[in-house]
């Protein structure tokens, strides 16, 4: 069974969605950087081991690193998921676990890197907004794409209504992501993400779309 290390900050709702995925793999533990993260009470519910590297016992952002790399380490991960960790990762741990770490970021990439996305992009007018499973490289929200997930941005949406629609993507898409990485369905080589097997892509998403239709959504399916 394969194992994976998922990484929280705070709430943990894609880390629940991993659990809830039934996932062919161990989630072998789930660490944080900060001891108030809830998920880290829904890992212990599930007997999974919950850690704590707090970022603030350390002096610098390269031994905060060193200290995560190494917990990290412990539990020989074959994947690392970043779900909702909100610490910049030095290009030494980035380096450690590359090809086998992803992040989930709230908005369709490479539009809207960092935070606050759901307002900038309401800012901006935006169509479509969504979010994207990348594999991590040094480069913050930056990295090969695996998929990505559009919704459309409706007339009277604000920050809550436009975060509420994208999240309820964002736990579709990466248990999705995860588990081709599992089953080798998605690989990365020399930096570009390789598709093993056929996909399913679905027909455009249009914002806005015509009224008698309503927006289309859709989810790329294996066949
Ligand atoms: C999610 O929306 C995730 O995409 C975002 O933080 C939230 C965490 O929620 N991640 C980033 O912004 C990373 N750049 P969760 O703790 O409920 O999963």
């Amino acid at each position: 069974m394969k194992r994976i290390v998922v990484l929280i900050s705070g709430r943990g709702s894609n880390m629940r969605a991993l659990f809830e995925a039934k996932l062919p793999a161990t989630i072998a533990a789930v660490i944080s950087n900060n001891p108030a993260a809830a998920g880290l009470e829904y890992a212990r519910r599930h007997n999974v081991e919950a850690r704590v590297v707090n970022h603030r016992d350390f002096p610098d952002r390269s031994s905060f690193d060193a200290a995560l790399a190494a917990e990290v380490a412990s539990f020989t991960p074959d994947l690392v998921v970043l779900a909702g960790f909100m610490r910049i990762l030095t290009e030494t741990f980035v380096t450690r676990f590359a090809g086998r770490m992803l992040n989930i970021h709230p908005s369709l990439l490479p539009a809207f890197t960092g935070v606050n996305t759901h307002q900038r992009a309401l800012d901006e007018g935006v169509r479509l907004h969504g979010c994207t499973v990348h594999f991590v490289t040094a480069t913050l929200d930056h990295g090969p794409i695996v998929i990505q997930a559009a919704v459309p941005v409706l007339p009277g949406d604000d920050e809550a209504t436009l975060a509420a629609r994208v999240l309820e993507q964002e736990h579709r898409i990466y248990p999705t992501a995860v588990r081709w990485l599992l089953e080798d369905k998605v690989s990365l080589e020399q930096g570009r993400v390789k598709f093993h097997g056929a996909l399913c892509f679905p027909a455009a998403v249009i914002s806005p779309a015509e009224q008698d239709k309503g927006p289309r959504t859709g989810q790329a399916r294996e066949v």
